[in-house]
């Protein structure tokens, strides 16, 4: 598993203070540690793989740790203990000209204060980092304006950052990133510095983006509705350690404990969960004559049909019937009253889903797994 990924970080450990060492594999909390040695854990024991073109989510409160682990990866902060894999390469091995190598060329990070040199032109901010690797002028003016087209920003190459908005210099923040075409993104709360409207507009040019570029992304946010619009996957820090990894349904539907719970409150579980989570299996007195739906549609976009038929609804995995849906089971989903987490999702397991047609259950045992397979 860990050879495929872009990804894999195992037992990462950071803690700051004297003797920091001695408290790995400790089994008291971090209030205890600090307390008595003066040391803070900010990375528990954390393990994960990122799939190669997945958008990997870390969320949790402040001080849970996120921005020291994203600065762990690329060893902006020095791990104490663990190891983290970049496409199968050691990052925690590397000398220092092999971790150079890595942030200019195959890494790169965008931050939440833009970090743009102020007496810069636009088109030479996004070409900073070619013109660290020695890029030639011409080739770089046009690579960066390249990506000034991406994001967006065509007619600003020669105004300085002063002159742009908040959103427009995080686009050029983006473009930044983007212009030494790395595999990987990193993004450290891109968008806690912008107003709610730009910040939007600015989440759906990630996914946009995404979408055309394809990059293996981490994104860092403590915001739930970003998290779920943009995971594919995403993991919960809680004083340093994971508590859960999982689909956006997975966390809204299976919390792992009070602390998510507490994240995924006020989510609208209709427009997050899929017929799958709540199909139960036919019983010998249900007809099996009732519009079909396929089982990852989010259960907002069967309610219409569950409740204008007259018979229960049959959900779908293409021509394989799952079982079925009634308005017994929708009705909860939809007043936020249940139904009760099926199974649950556990930290370090979760499997990436698959980036075609919504495939919850690709592998491995999910939280919400439908009941046995029907034949129809
Ligand atoms: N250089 C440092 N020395 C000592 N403690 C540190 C250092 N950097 C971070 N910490 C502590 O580590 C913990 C995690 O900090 P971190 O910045 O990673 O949190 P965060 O989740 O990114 O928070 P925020 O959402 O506020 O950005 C915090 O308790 C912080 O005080
Ligand atoms: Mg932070």
């Amino acid at each position: 598993m860990t050879g495929d990924a872009a990804i894999s970080v195992q037992h990462l450990w950071k803690i700051f203070g004297p003797k920091a060492g001695r408290h790995v594999g400790s089994a008291l909390s971090r209030a205890e540690i600090r307390a008595r040695y003066g040391c803070l854990v900010a990375v528990r024991d954390v393990g994960f793989t990122v799939a190669p073109g997945e958008v990997f989510v870390v969320m949790g409160l402040s001080g849970s740790g996120k921005s020291t682990l994203v600065r762990c990866l690329t060893r902006l902060i020095e791990p104490t203990r663990g190891e983290v894999r970049i496409d199968g390469e050691s990052v925690t091995g590397m000398g220092r000209r092999a971790l150079l190598d890595l942030r200019r060329h195959r890494v790169a990070m965008v931050f939440q204060h833009f970090g743009l040199l102020p007496h810069r032109r636009v088109i030479d901010n996004i070409g900073y980092g070619l013109e660290i690797q020695g890029v030639g002028r011409a080739e770089r003016h046009r690579r960066a304006g390249e990506m000034l087209s991406l994001v967006g920003l065509d007619g600003y190459a020669d105004s300085y950052p002063d002159q742009l908005s908040g959103g427009m210099q995080q686009r050029v923040g983006l473009a930044r990133a983007l212009a030494a075409d790395p595999g990987v993104l990193l993004f450290d709360e891109p968008f806690s510095a912008l107003d709610p409207l730009i910040r939007r507009d600015m989440q759906a040019e990630v996914t946009r983006l995404h979408a055309e570029v394809g990059k293996t992304m981490l994104f860092i946010t403590h915001d739930l509705s970003e998290a779920l619009k943009l995971g594919d996957r995403i993991a919960v820090l809680r004083d340093g350690a994971l508590v859960q990894v999982g689909t956006p349904e997975e966390l809204v539907g299976a919390p792992a404990d009070d602390y998510v719970t507490d994240f995924v409150r006020d989510v609208p579980r209709a427009d997050v969960l899929t017929c799958r989570w709540i199909t139960r299996l036919p019983t010998a007195s249900d007809p099996l004559d009732g519009p079909p739906v396929s089982a990852t549609t989010v259960i907002r976009n069967a309610v219409e049909t569950v409740l204008r038929a007259d018979r229960p609804i049959r959900v779908m995995d293409g021509d394989t019937l799952l079982g079925v849906i009634d308005r017994d089971a929708v009705l909860p989903v939809l007043t936020g009253a249940g139904p009760a987490g099926r199974g649950a999702s556990t930290a370090g397991t979760g499997t990436p889903r698959s980036t075609g047609a919504g495939a919850i259950g690709a592998g491995g045992a999910r939280a919400g797994d439908a009941p046995a397979e029907v034949r129809a």
